[in-house]
């Protein structure tokens, strides 16, 4: 491991346990202040919103501890300033809410822009200022709103026209398949690349919305829109454009057959194989009004999809980092090599100048030879070649649109002349989810596997979470999701990323209730193995835990009973025994039939509690008699009394049941046993799960009392452990626990085995949802203060607000700042290790000794209480900022 990533995460650790204090001590100003952090179904002011009763959330900021919101107001305008609720205003409303507040107004219109703000009353009752004016563009939301055809016949399309007069609103409703970029008048409109997201187009093509406002002119005007084959594997382009004019009346402009169309510079595009770019054949002025458009010819009918039109509600792919390269090689006469020093999903921008005509390679790779080459074996067949014909005129400067490579190495040859510091760039796109977590400790090891985990994590999410983002794959696999779901959801904002993903599964689901291995289908099987097939339960039932959303369920209740039904009609006595992939790249084996049964329970019981959460009593009553004959079947079938083992004993095979309760009280202490002396004695703390028992395993440790193990095998740096991987030079997680780098399945970059990125925010820094309430509207902070760990903090920006875990210990004392959001009730536990004569002080004061409370009671805090033989003080407060020591002899 680098020991610059480690002194790095050390100093960054200080620096927040630093910052932290510093606000804490911030003079608070006198009543409530503006809600903040204003969304519209999780986005910030999105544009074209298709769902026709939108949910609110803002942040509400009351001064003062114990807070909590009593009530709100909503005004919702068509007008900028949003003077009054002329749309809609719901009066002062006496509620908690503030996430998943449903509109209430009279039905949107299509196409229209709306402005809202809200203000919140406190506990007291003070009523606080408004908040700033926040925005919302809804889509198209009648299909007859969409006037225009699906154009193709080459893959720069354009038209010009003109507009009579100044401009005061524009709206340009794009699907351009598989990938398109819209320009304006010679500029690209919005931030996103690679629009838009993958879906089954059949079911479902997502549609952008742009405001060309400040792109349009009074007069001559053209747009011009680029092609891509995408996933879609064909080009299809399907606009309609809206104006109004600043002296009143309106025009649009749609895609027909009066554009026109030529194949441009772009002669070869391939999410996998890369593009190829002959400058030579611009035609400068195409984007632009005014063009002679000599050789182009009029747009043909395009073959558009046989779906929807839906709006892309979810942040958009976009370059989000740009990477200067921390080396160059030339391991051959004429050969290149750039290392970015990190592996990363995205291109390479290019700078060159040279003779017309020649051809600049690049080519992409995780690995080096020893040589110095680059190693594309694990790549598959997939060519990861981007090649750019220069057209010699000064400095070109060159990066793809319609491809994207896993990599952290670049090949360069045929550069005209020899390359510089300024030649390449490495360039890092994903889907731009805000990064809503953060995490560090004082073990250097752990903060190299957070960073990996995040790397790993964010890389793969493409529209779609995908399994690898280098060879030629890059699917939406449905195991390597749900396995991932809740260390993403920790890290990043996945709220509108998922509710779209959600849809894409139920646009898979067949009329038996069946899913598929991969969302969208294209590898693996149908129906899919149920370990990969409870992403659909598993991640709608992580949108409920962690950010309270009830509508998900509703959405999807059908189509998850369906599935759960489809799962029951294969059980043979009881349990669901198909299986393809078992627990994947295990070391140790265990029998696919336990895993896909283990889903099974979990599912059916997933079912019976979203039937209960939305009162389908009947549903719930059934699914959860179910699920005791599944447990009881289970039992029956993989426990065995004279080993004390489920199955053959493997971790995995003891960690499912001990995991989802399944086995019964006496079977279960054999299970444990075996499963601890697995692990400490046979493995040396080491796992040998696949991604399967992986997610569960550490959390398993921690509820048997064990984290010490968990940290154990955490820590590791031999194999297999994540330090193994990182000692290796891992920059992202690997696909498999062993070091491999032939032409065999081993992607350097595959989130699968980050499910322990949850347990570091969990487990290290104690952040926990609480089983009576989801969305973290009550939430338990229990660090486990393992073996020589001094020092961890986290942090979650959750739905209702910051979260924040950051402790401290010496041999004597245990300092423990939290946060809690507004309205949120947390359970705050403090180990108490050895000492005796403890004293409790909060912000400096004390506030329990000798058993009982001291001094004056804390404001926020509710009680305190030791427990668990006096190992542990128990503190429940309310929201607000606290600094909790604790001291003893
Ligand atoms: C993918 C995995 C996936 C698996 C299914 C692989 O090719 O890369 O991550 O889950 O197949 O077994």
């Amino acid at each position: 491991m680098s020991s610059s990533v480690s002194i790095k995460a050390i100093i960054l650790a200080g620096l927040l346990f630093l910052a932290f204090s510093a606000a804490r001590s911030a003079t608070p100003s006198a009543g409530p202040l503006p809600p903040t952090g204003l969304r519209l179904e999780y986005l910030v002011d999105p544009l074209g919103v298709d769902v026709r009763w939108p949910r609110f959330f803002w942040t509400p900021r009351f001064e003062g501890r114990g807070q909590k919101q009593t009530a709100y107001q909503i005004l919702v305008s068509a007008a900028a300033a949003c003077g009054q609720g002329d749309v809609w205003d719901n009066g002062k409303t006496a509620s908690p809410d503030f996430t998943q507040v449903v509109y209430g107004g009279p039905a949107l219109q299509s196409g229209r822009t709306y402005y809202w703000k809200v203000r919140a009353w406190d506990k007291d009752g003070l009523d606080g200022p408004w908040s700033p004016v926040a925005r919302f563009d809804t889509g198209l939301l009648s299909p007859s709103d969409w006037k225009g055809f699906w154009i193709g016949g080459g893959n720069q399309l354009r038209k010009e026209f003109a507009v009579p007069g100044r401009v005061s609103r524009a709206r340009a409703y794009v699907c351009g398949l598989g990938y398109h970029e819209l320009r304006v008048n010679g500029r690209k409109a919005g931030r996103g690349v690679l629009d838009p997201g993958w879906t089954t187009f059949d079911k479902r093509a997502l549609y952008v919305t742009y405001d060309i406002t400040p792109l349009l002119q009074d007069g001559a005007n053209a747009v011009g829109v680029l092609l891509g084959q995408g996933w879609f594997k064909n080009r299809a382009l399907l606009v309609q454009i809206n104006i109004e004019l600043a002296g009143g009346g309106t025009m649009s402009l749609v895609s027909d057959k009066t554009w026109q169309a030529a194949d441009g510079p772009i002669t070869m595009d391939s999410v996998y194989d890369g593009e190829t770019y002959d400058a030579c054949r611009e035609t400068p002025g195409w984007d632009r009004p005014g063009f002679a458009g000599d050789g182009w010819k009029a747009a043909s009918d395009g073959p558009g999809p046989k779906g929807l039109l839906s709006a892309q509600m979810m942040p958009a792919i976009q370059v989000l980092d740009t990477i200067v390269p921390f080396k160059m090689s030339n391991p051959q006469p004429g050969v290149y090599v750039f290392d970015m020093g990190q592996n990363l999903s995205g291109w390479a921008r290019l700078r060159v100048s040279g003779p017309r005509g020649t051809a600049v390679r690049l080519r992409f790779a995780e690995m080096l030879y020893d040589t110095g080459m680059i190693n594309q074996e694990n790549l598959r067949g997939a060519r990861v070649e981007d090649v750019y014909i220069l057209k010699g005129e000064g400095e070109e400067v060159y990066e793809p649109r319609f491809t994207y490579h896993g990599y952290r190495f670049v090949e360069l040859t045929g550069f005209p002349g020899v390359p510089t510091a300024e030649t390449v760039r490495g360039r890092v796109v994903h889907s731009g989810v805000a990064q809503t977590g953060s995490f560090a400790c004082a073990k250097p090891v752990l903060n190299a596997i957070q960073r990996i985990v995040t790397w790993g994590q964010k890389t793969n999410l493409h529209g779609v979470p995908t399994d690898c983002d280098q060879r030629d794959e890059r699917q939406g696999w449905m195991g390597d999701a749900q396995g991932t779901a809740e260390e993403a959801i920790m890290n990043f904002d996945m709220a509108a990323f998922y509710t779209n993903f959600l849809r894409d599964i139920r646009d898979i689901q067949d009329e038996k209730g069946q899913i598929t291995d991969t969302v969208p289908h294209i590898w693996g099987s149908r129906p899919a193995d149920p370990a990969w097939g409870t992403a659909y339960p598993l991640i709608a039932w992580y949108m409920y835990r962690y950010y309270g959303d009830t509508r998900i369920l509703s959405e999807h209740y059908d189509g998850l009973k369906a599935y759960v039904e489809f799962l029951k009609s294969k059980a043979e006595q009881g349990l669901v025994q198909y299986s393809y992939y078992g627990d994947w790249v295990a070391v140790d084996k265990t029998p696919g039939s336990l895993v896909s049964s283990f889903y099974y329970y979990y599912d059916v019981r997933v079912l019976a509690d979203v039937a209960r959460i939305l009162k389908k009593d009947a549903d719930a009553k059934i699914y959860a008699a179910l699920g005791d004959d599944i447990k009881k079947a289970f039992n029956a079938a993989y426990f065995d009394p004279k080993t004390g083992n489920y199955a053959n004993g493997s971790q995995t095979a003891n960690t499912l049941p001990l995991f989802l309760d399944l086995a019964p009280p006496a079977e279960r202490g054999a299970a444990w046993g075996n499963l601890f002396d697995n692990i400490t004695y046979k493995n040396a703390s080491h796992l040998t799960t696949g991604i399967i028992g992986t997610k569960y395993i550490m959390e398993v440790l921690n509820r048997q009392g064990n984290a010490d193990l968990a940290y154990d095998i955490a820590c590791q740096t031999t194999y297999p452990s994540w330090g193994y991987m990182i000692e290796n030079g891992a920059t992202t997680l690997w696909e498999l626990w062993q070091k491999r780098e032939g032409p065999s399945m081993n992607s350097h970059n595959h989130p699968m085995f980050g499910s322990v990125g949850s347990w570091l925010y969990k487990t290290l820094a104690g952040i926990n949802l609480d089983e009576r309430a989801a969305g973290f509207a009550k939430l338990r902070i229990a660090p486990a203060m393992v073996r020589d760990l001094m020092f961890a903090a986290g942090s979650i920006e959750s739905v209702r607000g910051r979260i924040v875990s950051t402790w401290k210990r010496t041999p004597k004392s245990v300092t423990l700042e939290v946060e809690i959001p507004c309205g949120s009730e947390a359970e705050i536990v403090i180990p108490k290790f050895n000492l005796i004569n403890v004293v409790l002080k909060e912000g400096g004061t004390s506030i329990w000794a000798a058993g009982k409370p001291a001094g004056a009671a804390a404001a926020g805090v509710l009680s305190i209480e030791e427990k668990d033989a006096e190992k542990l003080v128990l503190i429940k407060a309310g929201s607000g900022r606290y600094v909790f020591e604790l001291s003893g002899e």
